[in-house]
């Protein structure tokens, strides 16, 4: 695992787009595995630039989204396809055809067959829940689990809360990537930003690998960059 600590949002967000450029260059015709949530919307900011300059081309890509709500239609403003459509997918050349998200309807296990089928994940960015989730993989979620319907935990849906009108209007189920599925990604980009993921980085990073703690499963993963800004990171003591 490799851990970088850099001075603030700007700084990952741009490091992480450093990251994807390089790996989309690589293999035009990879699999991306796109996560939503505030943390990528810079890194989602800079990959634009990046395609407008005519660096990158999203054309030859196939994407898998992490996770999506149950019970909110794709185009709610706060569905993770409209996320995604208007923070990414809109703004570059990604053929629609090529764009995947976990069914919210039908057999959650047909996304892991997908994923498959496409020869897996070259590259998965994440971001960290408040209470160590990865994806909608709530604490304890069994390491070995695959795509399915989850419950959200009552930390997600208040930490959720704030981009909806009420609370009480907060989806109470998701469907998400598994955590072995996210584990089977060839290479994974971890994205945490501000003090309220400082307590959750230290438990991903330095405490035991847990189901308590979903993140923690990515300590055994070969290929994770971590990269986190001076306040996610000021609870590990190996810096
Ligand atoms: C959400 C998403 C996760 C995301 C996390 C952190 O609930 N399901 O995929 O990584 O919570 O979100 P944020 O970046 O807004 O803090």
């Amino acid at each position: 695992m490799v851990i970088k600590c850099l001075e603030n949002y700007e700084a990952i967000s741009s490091h992480a787009a450093d990251i994807v450029a390089a790996a989309i260059l690589e293999k035009p015709t990879g699999v991306f595995g796109f996560a939503t949530g505030s943390t990528p919307v810079g890194l989602y900011k800079s990959l634009i630039t990046c395609y407008q300059r005519g660096e990158i081309t999203f054309s030859g890509l196939t994407t898998m989204n992490l996770d999506e709500y149950v019970g909110l239609s794709a185009d709610h403003d706060q569905s993770y396809r409209f996320f995604m459509q208007h923070q990414l997918f809109g703004h570059v050349d990604v053929r629609p055809e090529c764009i995947n998200f976990p069914p919210v309807s039908g057999e959650p296990s047909a996304f892991d067959d997908l994923i498959q089928d496409k020869g897996g994940i070259d590259l998965q960015i994440l971001g960290l829940g408040s209470n160590g989730h990865i994806g909608f993989n709530e604490p304890g979620s069994a390491f070995d689990s695959r795509t399915r319907i989850v419950g959200l935990s009552s930390s997600t849906i208040r930490d959720n809360a704030r981009f909806f009108e009420h609370s009480r209007d907060v989806p109470r189920k998701a469907v998400t990537m598994g955590i072995r599925t996210i584990l089977e990604t060839r290479q994974i980009l971890l994205l945490a930003s501000g003090a309220n993921k400082a307590d959750a980085v230290v438990r991903c990073l330095e405490g035991p690998q847990t189901e308590d703690v979903p993140g923690s499963s990515l300590q055994s993963h070969h290929n994770v960059t971590v990269l986190l800004d001076e306040a996610a990171a000021t609870g590990l003591t190996q810096k």
